[in-house]
């Protein structure tokens, strides 16, 4: 255990394939898929904001254009809503990017995983406690996930892995813990295992893509060989957290929607469409 510090960075891995949405992905990474009007990314970068992070660290594969573009200033777009007076539209615009964080773009070479993703990040995180916030996994939550999990590590001063429960069958989608409650709503986790068999599975207690981070994390990734898949996987790296005793799950409260997944996706979206009034019930 730490003297726990400010978290200030967050680090976004947005350098998947994202083949599951493929063609929609062919040229823009999955995180600037719209759940509404919003892209992924910017949910997950405003739940950071709220969350006191004041500096948003991107890991960017091919595609990442986008990314940068939509969190940009766009002058001339700016201009003409505010000549046509659309004064909503143009406060929406440069909401895009909250006030007073910055941006840092960072490359993954090849996607070799989302541990690998994470290591990207080791110079421009430093020697400090970072979030990591997975934009597929749509969480809507009051307050947001990501302030949730960096009270959690407030009290433990302890990496901190966002859990909830899932259905047994889905275990193999998840890194799945087992532990032992700590009181609140904190475990401390003895064990993890990545993508286990239902049979294998020891919970149904499932990661899900929101965790804090000690530095510490690094050295462990850089020592990671390539696991399953061939690649370098942030779970194995946790695990040997783990045995050190180092790791808190948070079961944090709040409506998780995948949007790495078409169902996910439509689901949030229907959600999110619902909330805003957009779709009456039928009688
Ligand atoms: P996923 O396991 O969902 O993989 O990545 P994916 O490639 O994005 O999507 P599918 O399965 O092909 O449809 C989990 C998270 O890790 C990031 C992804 O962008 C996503 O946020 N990631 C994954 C990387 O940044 N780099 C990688 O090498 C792998």
């Amino acid at each position: 255990m730490h003297t726990p510090r400010k978290v200030r960075k967050a680090v976004f891995p947005v350098a998947g394939s994202g083949t599951r949405f493929l063609p929609a992905t062919k040229a823009m990474p999955k995180e600037m898929l719209p759940v509404l009007d919003k892209p992924l990314i910017q949910y997950a970068v405003e739940e950071a904001a709220a969350a006191g992070i004041e500096q948003m660290i991107f890991v960017t594969g091919r595609n990442k254009r986008a990314i940068e573009d939509h969190f940009d200033r766009s002058p001339e777009l700016e201009m003409l809503l505010q000549a046509q007076g659309k004064t909503t539209l143009l406060e929406a615009l440069r909401s895009a990017a909250p006030a007073g964080v910055n941006f840092v773009y960072v490359r993954q070479p090849e996607p070799l995983g989302l541990g690998h993703a994470v290591l990207c990040a080791a110079s421009v995180v430093g020697d400090e406690p970072f979030a990591v916030i997975l934009a597929d996994d749509l969480i809507d939550a009051q307050p947001g996930v990501t302030a949730q999990l960096v009270h959690s590590y407030a009290r433990h001063g302890a990496s901190v892995l966002g859990v909830e429960d899932i259905p047994l069958a889905d275990a193999g989608k998840y890194g799945i813990v087992a532990s032992d409650p700590i009181g609140g709503n904190d475990e401390r986790v003895t064990q993890i295992v990545e993508k286990p068999a239902p049979e294998e599975a020891p919970s149904t207690l499932a990661v899900v893509g929101r965790y804090v981070l000690c530095p510490q994390i690094f050295g462990e990734l850089a020592r990671t060989p390539r696991g399953r898949g061939g690649e370098i996987q942030l779970t194995d790296a946790i695990a040997r957290r783990v045995a050190q005793g180092e790791v808190v799950a948070h079961r944090f409260a709040g409506t998780r929607f995948d949007c790495g997944s078409k169902a996910g996706f439509v689901q949030a979206n229907i959600a999110f469409a619902k909330n805003a009034g957009l779709m009456p019930e039928t009688r």
